[in-house]
C-alpha cells in the first residue's frame, strides 16, 4: 500500500499551479511497469532535462543517460518542478512532504511517469521555481538572485530521499548528481552520517555554485564546514567543491577532461583536490554519447543509400540552410556553427577567421545565445557580409538540427570542452568538425578520419584545420570517405552506460559490506597527441 497521491493540476491559462494541499488517504499501489525488485534504485538529481527544458549538453545526458541505464538499474530522476514542468504534466502526483530546513523553505514532493515510463521525482515549491526563465536565469540571462536557496532546496530534497521519506515506498541505493546544482546533496548526507553512496559528474567546471558565506546558516549548512576540507573556496562557499570534496566518487563526461581537471590551466582552482581525488582513484572520465533516438527534422533529407544518394541528400539539405538564412546559392563549402554564445566556445576565433573563410570561398550560419558582446559581434559580421554569412541569435533544436544535417563542416574552436555533444550529432549525419583538440573533443572526433583537429586553440590553429577542410572539400573521394567515417563512429550511450553500471555496482558492494572500500578506478592512459605531446 502506498499512501495515496493527490493529483497537481495546472488549469490552462492559470498562471500558477494550485497550492497542494495533501491528503491522507490510502490506495493501491499500481505494479511497476518494469521488474524493478532486483535492481538497484538509483536517484539521478539534475537540473536541466530535455524533456522539460535543456539549456545545453547536460539537458540531453539527463533525458538519455537514465534510460540507457534502465535495463540494469531502477533509475529515476530528480528535477525541480520549473514552469515548463507543470505546464507540461497536469497530473502531478504528490507523494510526500518535504520539511523545511532554516531557510529552506518547506515542499511537496511531486511524481509523473513519462511516457516511456521513466519516473520522475519533482520538487514542487513554486516560489523558487514556477518563473518564466531558464533554469538558471531571467529572461535577460541574469541569474536568478535566490539560486543559492533554489539548489540547496534541490539538493537537499534528492538527501531526504535517500534517507528515506515516511510517505514513499521508494528510497534510492544511490544518488547520481549532476553538477553544482545538485552537488550539495553528497554534503548534505555527509552531515547526517548518512551511508548512501554519491556520485558527482562534472559537466562543466567552470560553473561552480558560489555564494557568500553568510548565507551558510539560511541553506541549513553547518558553520564548522566552512573550511578548506569542506566548502569553503576562497573565502566563498562553493557548491561544486562541497560536491567533489564530501561525493564518493567524482566522474566527468571524458577522459581527456578528467586528466585536464587536474591542471592548473583547467583546473579552475580545483585542481588541486580533484589531483587529490584523482590519486585517491575516485576521479573516472566517462565519455558521453548520443541519443540513439536523436534524429533530423522532418524536412531534413539524409537517406544515403549510395554515394550519389548521400551527396543529393546534403545539397538538399545545404540549399534548405542557405535559404534560411538567406544565403546566396554556392557550391563552395558551408561551415556551422550550434553554440552556446560563451567565451568557452571560442566563437571570437570563429569570428575572426571569417573573413579567411570567405575567402576560400566558404560560407558561415551560426544559430546561438548567450554573451551580448558575441551576439551583436556576429550580427555585425552577417550584416558585413550579407548573402554568406547568416546568423540567427536564438536557442531552437529543430534549427540546429538542420545545421548539423546541412553543414559540410561544424566550427567548434573551443577553448576548452568536457564532452560536446554537437560535434557527435554532427558526425552522426556525415558533417565534419572542425575542433580545437581538447577535453571530449580530442576523444571522439578523429583528426583526418571524421574531422580536423587543432592542437592550440587560437586564430591560427583554427585557420590551419579551417584550410585543410578545405582542401578536402575539394577532393571530393576523400570528403566521402571522411563523411562515411564520421557516420560509422559509435556513438550511442551502452558504453557509456555500461560504465556507470560498472561503478553503481562497485560503489553498492562496497556499502553492502561486500568489500571494505570499491577498488580505485585508474584513469585511462593518456592518448597522445598528434605532437606526441601528452595531456
Ligand atoms: P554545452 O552543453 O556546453 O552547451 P554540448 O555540445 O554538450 O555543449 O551541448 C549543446 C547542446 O545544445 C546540443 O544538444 C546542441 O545541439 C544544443 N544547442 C546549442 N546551441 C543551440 C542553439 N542555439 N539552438 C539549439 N540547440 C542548441
Ligand atoms: C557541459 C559541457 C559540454 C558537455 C555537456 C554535457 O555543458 O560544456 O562539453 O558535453 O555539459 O555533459
Amino acid at each position: 500500500m502506498r499512501r495515496s497521491r493527490k493529483r497537481l493540476g495546472r488549469a490552462k491559462g492559470s498562471a500558477k499551479p494550485p497550492i497542494p494541499v495533501r491528503k491522507r488517504t490510502f490506495r493501491a499501489t499500481r505494479p511497476p511497469s518494469r521488474e524493478t525488485s532486483s535492481q538497484s534504485k538509483i536517484l539521478y538529481v539534475t537540473s536541466e532535462m530535455a524533456d522539460f527544458v535543456k539549456v545545453g549538453g547536460l539537458g540531453d545526458v539527463s533525458s538519455a543517460l537514465p534510460r540507457a541505464l534502465r535495463d540494469h538499474h531502477d533509475v529515476r530522476v530528480l528535477i525541480p518542478g520549473y514552469r515548463e514542468v507543470l505546464a507540461r504534466h497536469a497530473d502531478i502526483s504528490v507523494v510526500a512532504r518535504l520539511p523545511a530546513a532554516s531557510g529552506l523553505p518547506a515542499c511537496d514532493l511531486g511524481q509523473i511517469e513519462i511516457a516511456d515510463g521513466l519516473v520522475v521525482y519533482i520538487v514542487l515549491c513554486s516560489d523558487l521555481y514556477d518563473r518564466e526563465g531558464s533554469p538558471y536565469g531571467d529572461t535577460s540571462g541574469l541569474d536568478w538572485a535566490d539560486n543559492d536557496m533554489r539548489f540547496a532546496r534541490l539538493s537537499l530534497a534528492a538527501a531526504e530521499l535517500a534517507n528515506g521519506l515516511a510517505d514513499l515506498d521508494w528510497r534510492p541505493d544511490l544518488l547520481h548528481l549532476n553538477d553544482w546544482p545538485s552537488a550539495l546533496a553528497a554534503a548534505f548526507l555527509a552531515w547526517r552520517g548518512a551511508p548512501t553512496p554519491t556520485i558527482l559528474t562534472i559537466h562543466n567546471l567552470a560553473y561552480q555554485g558560489l555564494f557568500g558565506a553568510e548565507r551558510l546558516a539560511a541553506l541549513d549548512i553547518p558553520a564548522h564546514s566552512f573550511q578548506v576540507d569542506g566548502v569553503e573556496f576562497h573565502g566563498k562557499l562553493s557548491f561544486l567543491k562541497a560536491g567533489i570534496f564530501y561525493a564518493s566518487h567524482v566522474t566527468t563526461v571524458s577522459a581527456t577532461y578528467a586528466r585536464e581537471i587536474t591542471t592548473p590551466e583547467l583546473g579552475c582552482g580545483l585542481h588541486g583536490l580533484l589531483r587529490t581525488r584523482s590519486d585517491q582513484g575516485r576521479l573516472t572520465g566517462i565519455l558521453n554519447g548520443i541519443d540513439e533516438r536523436w534524429s533530423l527534422p522532418a524536412d531534413s533529407h539524409v537517406e544515403a543509400r549510395s554515394d550519389s544518394d548521400a551527396d543529393k541528400s546534403r545539397r538538399l539539405n545545404a540549399e534548405r540552410v542557405r535559404r534560411a538564412f538567406g544565403l546566396a546559392v554556392s557550391r563552395g563549402p558551408l561551415f556551422g556553427v550550434v553554440s552556446r554564445l560563451v567565451h568557452q566556445k571560442g566563437i571570437d576565433f570563429a569570428i575572426q577567421g571569417a573573413q579567411a573563410l570567405l575567402r576560400e570561398g566558404g560560407q558561415l550560419v551560426v544559430t546561438g545565445r548567450g554573451e551580448s558582446h558575441l551576439e551583436s559581434a556576429l550580427q555585425k559580421l552577417a550584416a558585413r557580409h550579407p548573402g554568406n554569412v547568416g546568423v540567427r541569435i536564438g536557442f531552437e533544436e529543430s534549427e540546429a538540427r538542420r545545421i548539423f544535417a546541412g553543414s559540410d563542416f561544424l566550427l567548434m574552436p573551443s577553448r576548452f570542452e568536457p564532452c560536446g555533444l554537437s560535434q557527435m550529432y554532427a558526425q552522426s549525419v556525415g558533417t565534419l568538425p572542425v575542433a580545437s583538440r581538447t577535453g571530449g573533443l580530442a576523444d571522439t572526433v578523429e583528426d583526418g578520419v571524421t574531422g580536423f583537429l587543432f592542437e592550440e586553440t587560437s586564430l591560427a590553429g583554427l585557420l590551419g584545420a579551417m584550410y585543410r577542410a578545405v582542401d578536402t572539400y575539394a577532393s571530393p573521394q576523400k570528403l566521402r570517405a571522411m563523411r562515411r567515417a564520421a557516420m560509422q563512429r559509435p556513438l550511442g550511450w551502452s558504453r557509456s552506460a555500461g560504465q556507470y553500471g560498472a561503478l553503481y555496482r562497485s560503489m553498492l558492494a562496497a556499502v553492502q559490506g561486500r568489500r571494505s572500500s570499491y577498488p580505485p578506478c585508474a584513469l585511462p592512459a593518456s592518448p597522445s597527441t598528434a605532437s606526441g605531446r601528452k595531456l
